[in-house]
Formats: C-alpha cells, structure tokens, sequence
C-alpha cells in the first residue's frame, strides 16, 4: 500500500474490481505549491498539476494534433521497431509505466512482448487510469495489472508485495522527461536505475532539439487547445481552491528558447491585477508571467551524457527520418 507517513494513503476502488495505489497530492498539498509557487519572485506552477480530468482530456485533444508532432512520430518509430524492442526486453517482463495517460503507446508494447508478468501504469489523473486499467486487465488475460495513482515527480512506494518477479522494464515515453530540469532529470532517472535493478533496463522516449519553428508551432496549435491546457490550470486552482483568476486575463504564451533549450510555457498577465487565493492575494503586474511548464529538447549527445550521469548507458536509439523524435534502450552502465 501506499506511505501512511505521506498522510494521503486512501483505498479507491475501480468498476472493473482494481484498486489502484493512491499517492496522489492531496487538496492540501496542492493549495500550499499553488501558493509558495506564486508568491516566488518568478512566479510558477508545476505542470504535473496541468493533469486534472480536464487537463487529461485537453491534453489527449492536443495529441491528435497534427502540430503536435510527438504521440504520432513516437508511435511510428514504435510500430517500426517494435519487434527489436521486444527482443531486447526479453520474457517475462514486469512493465513499469510513468505517465501512462491513455496506454495507447504501452499497447503496442503489450502485444509484442514474450509472455509479460505483470504492468504497474502510475498516472495522476485517477479516473483514467482507473478505466485504462480495467480495460488492460481484459485485454491481456494474463497481465497482473497494478495502477498506481501517484505523483511520480516524487520519490513514493510501488506496490512491494504484489508485485509479480520478471524483468523490470520502465517505459517512460512521451517525452515526459523533458518537464524535469537537468538535475530533476538525473535525480529521477537515478530513481529509475533503483527500481530496474542491475538486471533491468529503460525504454525511453526523448525529444530531439529540431527546428525551432516546428517547435514553436508544436506548443502554440491554431486551434488553441495548448492555450486551453495551459489557461485550464488556472480554471482548476479556481474550482478546487476557491480562487478567482479572470481567465480572460491571462495569455497563454511559449516560445522555444535556443540557449536552454527547452520550450518554455507561460500565463501571462494582461494586466495589473490581483488574485484571492484562500485568504492570499497575489498580485501581478502587467505582462507578469507564470511559469507553468518546460519541454527540454535533448540532443542524442546531450541525453547519452545525462543518462551516463545517472548510471544508464545508452544500448539503442531509434528515431524517425527526419530525427525529430528518439526512443532509446538504456541499461545500467557497469561499473
Ligand atoms: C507530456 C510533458 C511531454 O512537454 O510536450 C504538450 C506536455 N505541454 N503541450 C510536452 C505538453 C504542451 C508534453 N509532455
């Protein structure tokens, strides 16, 4: 079960019988980072808590975007590859997923691999992941499957016990490590090379620095579903927090920053204004921003170095034609 020394451990169970391990943050924790966030001097929020139901399905909506060039780049270069991958992975795998949003990618996986043991996916957005394990654990008869609601930017327990003996693969895909900075990245990834075990390995998908303007493109869509996403934080801090942000007066902004390079995602003030929190009033000047979220874009150099920092080496790289997009097989490095 989950940490009782967190103080959020609660017991969900889901129509089809799986009860996931929950260590998601708690309202509690939520209100205190919303609000040491925004009285920093550069104001930010995490963009682990973009994931609300709501934020869930923007989220999903941006990835049937043709700007948004990840899930479909990812997907293919699985799909070509997947049965080196599968090889690579060997039997009786036990599937660890971080993020696992909707499977769609992990299906892939699933159906290729040699006789899996079991799938643990970890997903903020409960009610997805509830559904998205219910439906797993009647597609592959066979598969322990094992959700865990949690926070994964923090260190929390897997469910030790149950946990059925295999290889213990990580899929982290989607480029989600994009959103740690550098020394998150190789604390997390460290993590990661815990939990595989000398034994065990990684299957990563990481974004590859590209053109800018794709870039720029990629989180600024003419529909505006990213801007939806990223104002949808604020309408979710108002209707669980109580807050009063006007969402009319905020700007989604991003741009690509080559010197960092990451893409940065801001709300920015379009006036001088304050906003009521609980009791707090936090105040913004005109054009003042939150910071809400960054999207490192590695090079095949850069990320090789990262991974070698946490004790990884890199086995295998595959990516698209155009090279903007890598999934890579990493092991831990022998030392
Ligand atoms: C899910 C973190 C990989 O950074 O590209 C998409 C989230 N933000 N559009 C990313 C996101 C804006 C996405 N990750």
């Amino acid at each position: 079960m989950s940490n009782p020394s967190l103080g959020r451990s609660l017991s969900v169970r889901a129509p089809g019988g799986i009860a996931p391990v929950y260590e998601r943050p708690g309202h509690q924790e939520f209100l205190a980072d919303v609000l040491e966030g925004l009285k920093k001097p550069r104001k930010q929020l995490a963009p682990k808590y973009f994931y609300d139901e709501r934020g869930a399905c923007l989220f999903e909506a941006i990835c049937e975007l043709d700007e948004y060039y990840i899930p479909e780049t990812e997907t293919a270069i699985l799909l070509e590859n997947v049965r080196e991958m599968a090889d690579l992975l060997g039997t009786s795998v036990l599937l660890i997923e971080y993020g696992c949003g909707n499977c769609a990618k992990t299906r892939i996986l699933l159906d290729h691999l040699d006789r899996p043991v079991g799938f643990v996916p970890i997903d903020m957005a409960l009610e997805q992941l509830q559904r998205i394990a219910a439906e797993l654990g009647h597609a592959y008869p066979g598969l322990d499957v094992l959700p865990v609601c949690a926070d994964f930017t923090r260190a929390f327990d897997l469910p030790g016990k149950k946990l059925p003996d295999g290889r213990t693969i990580v899929f982290f895909p989607g480029s989600t490590l994009g959103n740690f900075d550098p020394l998150s990245a190789r604390d997390f990834l460290n993590r990661i090379a815990d939990i595989c075990g000398p034994e065990g390995a990684l299957l990563i998908g990481v974004d590859l620095r590209k053109d800018p303007e794709v870039l720029h493109r990629a989180y600024n869509d003419s529909e505006g579903v990213t801007a939806a996403f990223n104002l949808n934080l604020l309408l979710r801090i108002n209707s669980e927090l109580g807050a009063d942000f006007r969402l009319d007066r905020f700007k989604h902004y991003a741009f690509f920053s080559p010197g960092e390079s990451r893409v940065e995602m801001h709300l920015v003030s379009l006036d001088e204004q304050t906003v009521h929190i609980v009791g707090s009033a936090i105040h913004f000047a005109r054009g003042e921003s939150i910071w809400t979220e960054s999207s490192y874009k590695y090079t095949l150099e850069g990320f090789e170095k990262l991974a070698a920092s946490a004790g990884f080496q890199v086995e295998r790289v595959w990516t698209d034609d155009r090279q903007w997009f890598s999934v890579q097989y990493l092991v831990r490095r022998r030392s």
